[in-house]
């Protein structure tokens, strides 16, 4: 029987109402003991919705099967849970075994490797961070305290189709993959321009990390290095667009980027190109992720393989080879498989880790920031000097405060 990990989640605004559900779905796994955030109004909002959503649960669950799960929903309201505005004191009085972040991305980083100090697993919002350099010490703060790390981006590869294609590529059923191609575009969808009521902090890469690609494209590259067996950047090329109309007329900073095109080179010899965008006048264009291998491909989730012919002449000689791409169904593994939040709570309770934890964070993370270092540099950077020169990428702007 596995253990009921005791969450606190740091963070109670738009994002937090996905992790108090994510974690009541689960009672047997997790219980929510604890939620902290600076604004009083965010965290009474998020406190009041566990309290509600687990009675709620309870009460639907008498009238069914799930008898056990309606005691354990019904026990939070004798055992409470803890206010917090400050997450070292949360750390320091709460009975915890993990930490669930739903913060902006600058406070990413201090806050996993105070609670990894503490000796909490920790489940961080997507992105994993702004720069290589605090994911990379996220990581490493989480690997020395022996917790785990996951960060959100694991749904986009919990499932049997993304399960499948893996194991095809892995396998080495595709041939050799040499080479991938994302596109993602979304024609109006910058937070708080065309989209609000979201944080003041998106618009402003000093807080955030940067626009399109930290945003949104983060899933997908997630996804993408999943599917072709998480290989290591070695080089990373990107320039980078804003100034797509209606313009901006707010009063925050904006100097994010609106648009992102990336050429990465992997170590073991693959290549890949990203392009992302969340304000972009393309139409028509087929969007997803291509996988490009000897043997076939993938074309988003159809798997295509070449299954062509030698014509020959009156002797039988080799004339021309007619290449044939023919559809093929791919074996798809028996589920169930787990949700984000469920794969996190399997983690902390077993030697396995999370399927988006630091190590592919940190890839994904130095292929965001080698994007934008290199679009601001003019040139192509390999991820060695990315460490030496993303501090160029943003200075902090004295006197814009995050409320
Ligand atoms: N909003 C979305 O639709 C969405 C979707 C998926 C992922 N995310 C990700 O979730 C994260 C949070 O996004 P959000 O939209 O919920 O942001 P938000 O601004 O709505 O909420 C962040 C909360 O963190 C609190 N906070 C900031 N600093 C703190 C600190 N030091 N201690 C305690 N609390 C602090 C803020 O007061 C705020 O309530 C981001 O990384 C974002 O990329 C957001």
């Amino acid at each position: 029987m596995s253990k009921r990990i005791k969450i606190g989640i740091i963070g109670c605004g738009m994002v937090a109402g996905s992790h108090v559900n994510g974690y009541l779905d689960h009672p047997q796994h997790a219980e929510i003991v604890a939620v902290c955030d600076t604004v009083e109004a965010n965290v009474k909002r998020r406190h009041a919705e566990v309290l509600s959503g687990a009675a709620s649960r309870a009460e639907a669950a008498k009238a069914g099967a799930e008898k056990a799960d309606a005691a354990l929903w019904a026990e939070y309201a004798n055992n409470g849970v803890k206010i917090f505005s400050d997450y070292n004191e949360m750390l320091r009085e709460c009975d915890l075994d993990a930490v669930s972040l739903a913060l902006p991305p600058f406070v990413h980083e201090p806050a996993t490797v105070a609670a990894a100090q503490a000796g909490k697993h920790v489940f961080c919002e997507k992105p994993m961070a702004r720069t290589a350099t605090e994911a990379r010490n996220m990581r490493d703060a989480c690997d020395a305290a022996g917790v785990k790390l996951a960060y959100q981006s694991g749904g986009t590869c919990l499932d049997p189709t993304s399960y499948a294609i893996r194991d095809y590529v892995t396998s080495g059923k595709l041939g050799d993959v040499y080479y991938g191609r994302l596109t993602s575009y979304r024609v109006r969808g910058r937070p708080n321009v065309d989209m609000f009521g979201y944080g003041r902090w998106f618009l402003h890469s000093v807080y955030s990390g940067g626009g399109t690609i930290y945003d949104t494209g983060v899933y997908l590259i997630n996804r993408s290095l999943y599917l072709l067996g998480s290989p290591q950047p070695a080089t990373i090329s990107g320039i980078a667009y804003r100034g797509m109309l209606p313009e901006y007329t707010g009063e925050e900073i904006n100097d994010v980027e609106e648009h992102v095109s990336v050429f990465v080179r992997f170590t073991n010899g693959m290549s890949f190109t990203y392009e992302n965008g969340w304000s972009s006048n393309m139409a028509g264009q087929p969007q997803g992720i291509f996988i490009f291998g000897a043997k076939g491909s993938f074309s988003n989730d159809k798997l295509f393989l070449e299954k062509g012919e030698w014509d020959t002449d009156d002797q039988g000689n080799r004339r021309r080879y007619q290449g044939n791409l023919v559809e093929t169904p791919l074996a798809l593994p028996d589920g169930p498989f787990p949700d984000k939040f469920r794969d996190f709570l399997d983690a902390c309770n077993s030697d396995a880790q999370p399927v988006s934890n630091g190590d592919v964070g940190l890839k994904v993370t130095e292929i965001m920031s080698g994007a934008l270092l290199s679009a601001k540099l003019g040139r192509e950077v390999s991820v060695e000097e990315l460490y030496e020169l993303e501090g160029l990428r943003a200075e902090p702007i004295p006197g814009w405060h995050i409320p």
